[in-house]
């Protein structure tokens, strides 16, 4: 089982929508995942069709220590799994501060199931006490960088935050990719960044590259991931190709771990 985390603190960046899209791709190549909506603005849940989150889902694995398989319901997808976020977050980073072991919430209720190939965790965007807890729950993160003017920003002290919970809190946590999205090929500035991206992290930035596409906007309202709402598109074929190299840079870095899992 593996725990990637989709993180970046700046919001809009394709967090979510990678998340999810990732999440259907793997499920194609007949693996079980698991999608953990950890943004109280619940954009993963209600992007898989979940319009009203029954409540106590991660906010009663996280905070309430309630079973996990209390928290986890069926999506549309089948093999696809989701613990759906909702409005009883918008006051956990809070709430989680006087908790005994905060870092360590959603590693521990994690810990419990061994249902998944895959575990997804989308992360809200800030650098509190519920992304440290997917970082101390991870072995590898993901990082979605828009390819606009802004870019590099924020990249450093997310980095910084990754390198303390690695220090600290999880020493096996790496950093698998960064995912550049909404590509527009017309626009040169697109083409610039990729350069800068490519050049200040060379070997982390993935080959697939994610456009902007209007069907990957729409997909969420009809609360499908891409590789449903529509697989031939130009959006999902990025993003299988995006799970396929994920899939392999995993393989290349924990050759022993994953031959433990087959066993
Ligand atoms: N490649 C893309 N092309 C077009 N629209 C996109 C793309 N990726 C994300 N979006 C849209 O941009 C907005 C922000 O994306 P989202 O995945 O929710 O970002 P985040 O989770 O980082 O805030 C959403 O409305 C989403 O549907
Ligand atoms: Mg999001």
């Amino acid at each position: 089982m593996t725990v990637l985390v989709v993180s970046n603190q700046k919001g809009g960046v394709g967090k979510t929508t990678t998340a999810i899209s990732v999440g259907a791709a793997l499920v194609e190549h007949g693996q079980r995942v698991l999608i953990v909506d950890l943004d109280p603005q619940a954009n993963a849940t209600s992007g898989l069709g979940i319009s009203k989150a029954p409540p106590n889902h991660i906010y009663g694995l996280i905070l309430k220590e309630q079973p996990i398989d209390d928290s986890i319901i069926a999506t549309a997808v089948p093999g696809l799994d989701l613990i759906p976020s909702g409005p009883d977050m918008a006051g956990a980073e809070v709430e989680l501060v006087p908790l005994m072991a905060r870092e360590y919430r959603l590693r521990q209720a994690l810990r419990a199931t061994h249902d998944y190939d895959t575990i997804l965790v989308d992360c809200p965007p800030s650098l509190g006490l519920l992304t440290i807890n997917a970082l101390t729950a991870g072995d590898a993160v993901v990082i979605p960088v828009q390819c606009e003017y802004y870019a590099l920003e924020g990249l450093a002290q997310l980095l910084a935050t990754i390198e303390a919970v690695r220090a600290r809190l999880n020493s096996r946590l790496e950093v698998l990719a960064i995912v550049l999205t909404m590509e527009d090929r017309r626009n040169r500035l697109s083409l610039q960044v990729i350069d800068e991206v490519r050049n200040h992290f060379p070997t982390l930035v993935a080959d697939a590259r994610i456009p902007r596409a209007v069907r990957l906007a729409e997909a969420p309202s009809h609360g499908l991931p891409i590789s449903v709402y529509d697989r031939r598109s130009a959006g999902a074929q990025a993003y299988d190709d995006l799970a396929r190299e994920l899939s392999a840079r995993l393989r290349a870095k924990a050759p022993i771990a994953l031959g433990g899992a087959i066993a």
